[in-house]
């Protein structure tokens, strides 16, 4: 099995709208290996190192807003092409325009409450996993599907 990962983090309005087992329990039955999860708040330094890249957007202030405003859940997925795998099942970034199907096409309405984030390359997601996770809160072990989902 390849060892590809990926950082998710579910938004505040993913806790408030209850649909953390959904989105979750999406991500297990498609054979993504839960490394890691945790809830936790994102203080403002950590959220402003984490949206560094938009930093000079017009967005940016609201952005932080959102994400530190309450709880989010933050994991780590483990599966071949993981990263761009979840960015499909996340659906585009703007929710109004996203596939139904996909978590924001299913579940969002607008781009400023968009539900989730996913890394969008292998670089990032190394990145944000070392930004929210210590090495020991990363899992070690085996999923009785693995030997069925791939050659
Ligand atoms: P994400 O980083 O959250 O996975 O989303 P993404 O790659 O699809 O989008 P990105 O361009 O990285 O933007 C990061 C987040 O900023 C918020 N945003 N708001 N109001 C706006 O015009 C606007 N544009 C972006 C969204 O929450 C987006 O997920
Ligand atoms: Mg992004």
């Amino acid at each position: 099995m390849a060892r590809d990962r990926t950082f998710v983090l579910l938004k505040p309005d993913a806790i408030h709208r209850g649909l953390v087992g959904e989105v979750v329990g999406r991500f297990e039955r498609r054979g993504l290996k839960l490394v890691a999860l945790k809830s936790m708040r994102v203080s403002r330094a950590l959220a402003e190192t984490y949206y560094a890249e938009h930093k000079r957007k017009p967005f940016f202030d609201g952005l932080v807003k959102y994400v530190t405003r309450s709880p989010v859940v933050a994991m780590v997925l483990e599966g071949e092409g993981a990263v761009g795998v979840v960015r499909k099942m996340m659906g585009t970034t703007n929710s109004a325009e996203a596939e139904p199907g996909t978590i924001r096409g299913d579940f969002g309405l607008t781009i400023g409450r968009n539900l989730i984030h996913g890394s969008d390359s292998p670089a990032s997601a190394k990145r944000e996993i070392d930004l929210f996770f210590r090495r020991e809160e990363l899992l070690e072990y085996e999923r009785i599907d693995e030997g069925w989902l791939a050659e």
